[in-house]
């Protein structure tokens, strides 16, 4: 189980799930809680026992009621950046994660637990989810990540309107506008997280791994060097063999059994 004070971790059929425990201020993120998300995500990247990830919050109300106020309040602009730039990191962190990460919602995701959910590849919402960047209302801006995940994700247009007005949405509201990929009820959440897991554990390992980089890679180019990046993953994937029996089996018409090799 977890040696951490914020987190709880354990990993049951290949999936690895990170609950963000910080019960008396609504998992709220502080330094030492994003270091130890840090820590977690160092051990996650190196164990290959581990083939996708789940992300929630604990407790009823909350996945993540925002970096932690408390902690900034009295920060001066230089310790402002320096967090900034520490949540920015674990973030990057978390979305470069070789493994696929499924943020499970449970509740408020705003301002940085909004970020953190959009770090992660896939959200499911739970219909009491609600979802906001309300920096601009405590006199900030978005600082880890969603001036620029938000708008890749929504649009520009609905992105700068989330954040300019603080506006607090619920989950039917994000799934119109793709900022979640599904809503669940509440006790179907978790569930809905792990039958997506498991769906995504049944494929070859490698070939998902070598997508989520494709995809990410690709967001951070131009198009011609997105397509020539894909063409040396997709080859790469010729070097596996669970391309041998993904094709194999196909053609025996048999369900493939991968390895993950
Ligand atoms: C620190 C927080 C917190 C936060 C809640 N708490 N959010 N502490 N940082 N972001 C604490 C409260 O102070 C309170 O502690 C306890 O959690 C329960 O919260 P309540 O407000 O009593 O609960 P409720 O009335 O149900 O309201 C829930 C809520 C509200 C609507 C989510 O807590 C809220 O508005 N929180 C702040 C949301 C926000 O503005 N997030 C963005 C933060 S800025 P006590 O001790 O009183 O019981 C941000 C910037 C990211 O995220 C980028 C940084 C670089």
């Amino acid at each position: 189980m977890s040696q951490y004070t914020n987190l709880l971790f354990e990993v049951k059929d290949s999936i690895g799930m990170i609950t963000l425990h910080r019960p008396k201020a609504l998992n709220a993120l502080n330094t030492e809680l994003l270091q130890e998300l840090s820590n977690l995500l160092d051990r996650i990247k190196e164990d290959t026992s581990i083939g996708i990830v789940i992300l929630t919050g604990s407790g009823e109300k909350a996945f993540v009621a925002g970096a932690d106020i408390a902690e900034m309040q009295t920060l001066t602009a230089i310790e402002g950046r320096n967090f900034g730039k520490i949540g920015q990191d674990v973030f990057n962190k978390l979305e470069s994660l070789p493994q696929p990460v499924i943020a499970a919602i449970n509740g408020f995701a705003l301002g940085g637990g909004c970020e953190l959910a959009m770090a992660c590849d896939i959200r499911i919402a739970s219909e009491k989810a609600k979802f906001g960047q309300p920096e601009v209302s405590l006199g900030i801006t978005p600082g880890f990540g969603g001036t620029q995940r938000l708008p890749r994700l929504v649009g520009k247009g609905r992105g700068k309107e989330l954040i300019y007005t603080g506006d607090i949405i619920d989950a039917g509201e994000a799934y119109r506008i793709g900022l979640v990929n599904k809503v669940a009820a509440p006790d179907e959440l978790m569930n809905a997280a792990k039958a997506m897991a498991e769906k995504i554990l049944s494929r070859a390992s490698v070939a998902v791994q070598l997508s989520k980089a494709a995809v990410n890679e690709g967001l951070n180019m131009d198009l011609a060097s997105g397509i020539a990046y894909e063409a040396e993953v997709f080859g790469l994937c010729f070097a596996t063999e669970d391309q041998k029996e993904g094709m194999t089996a196909f053609v025996e018409k048999r369900k493939a059994n991968f390895s993950g090799k």
